[in-house]
């Protein structure tokens, strides 16, 4: 496998802006997780750029025509609990006939390993497009193993939407499920010792729920 990373970087200039604000220590709860919703939903309308569309005959108070509607498979968003909450209604907003699964992880603060403690899902998950969601990709390990719970439920299109990764987790990703498609607002610099993703942003879940 090549060093190279394989990742989708969104750098639009309202994502980056409103990344910064995150960023900020003194940047409080309420602020901070309302520029995460705000963040998803700009993603979201970029992750779903390439959905196919297909033509339908309808009629306007003018005239009929054709005209464009989502094609493919139907959407499924799901939040790796618990910070990827936060991300969950800005995806939403923008896809609201989707359907929503749960996936619990949470990383073992010694080892960094995960442990997955919840997990419900559509029963078509095998027929939907999985959006997976969650702030950060630091080691990426509760990422790949989401993913990994995901396929063994039976799903066959993943998608994973995080906001700040590492390299190394993207590498994980990269390495343990080739077939998805990664997305982030950032690529940052490294992990520090406690697997804190360096500038990063802190403890996503401690700062969406205010439980610092
Ligand atoms: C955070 C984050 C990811 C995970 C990333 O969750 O939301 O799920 O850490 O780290 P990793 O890539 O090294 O696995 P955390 O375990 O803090 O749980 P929480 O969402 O309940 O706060
Ligand atoms: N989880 C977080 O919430 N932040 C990090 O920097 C790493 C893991």
């Amino acid at each position: 496998m090549s060093d190279k990373l394989n990742v989708n970087v969104i750098d639009h200039p309202l994502i980056q802006h409103k990344l910064t604000m995150m960023r900020q220590k003194d940047t409080g709860t309420k602020d901070f997780r309302e520029l995460l919703e705000e963040i998803a939903m700009l993603m979201t309308y970029e992750i779903t750029r390439d959905f196919p569309l297909k033509d339908i005959e309808i009629e306007t108070p003018v005239s009929k025509c054709t005209a464009k509607v989502l094609a493919g498979k139907k959407v499924g968003v799901v939040p790796i609990l618990r910070a990827g909450l936060g991300m969950l209604n800005g995806v939403v907003n923008m896809i609201p006939a989707a359907r929503v699964g749960h996936v619990g992880m949470y990383r073992d603060p010694k080892t960094l390993k995960p442990v997955e403690y919840y997990c419900k899902l559509p029963g078509d998950v095998e027929e939907r497009t999985l959006i997976v969601v969650d702030p950060m990709l630091a080691t990426g390990g509760s990422a790949s193993a989401a993913l990994t719970l995901l396929k063994e439920k039976g799903a066959t299109s993943l998608t994973l939407m995080c906001l700040v990764a590492a390299p190394e987790g993207i590498k994980v990703i990269n390495e343990d499920h080739p077939d998805v498609p990664v997305y982030v607002a950032a690529v940052d610099e490294k992990l520090n010792e406690k697997g804190y993703i360096v500038p990063g942003l802190g403890d996503a879940g401690d700062r969406i729920f205010g439980t610092l």
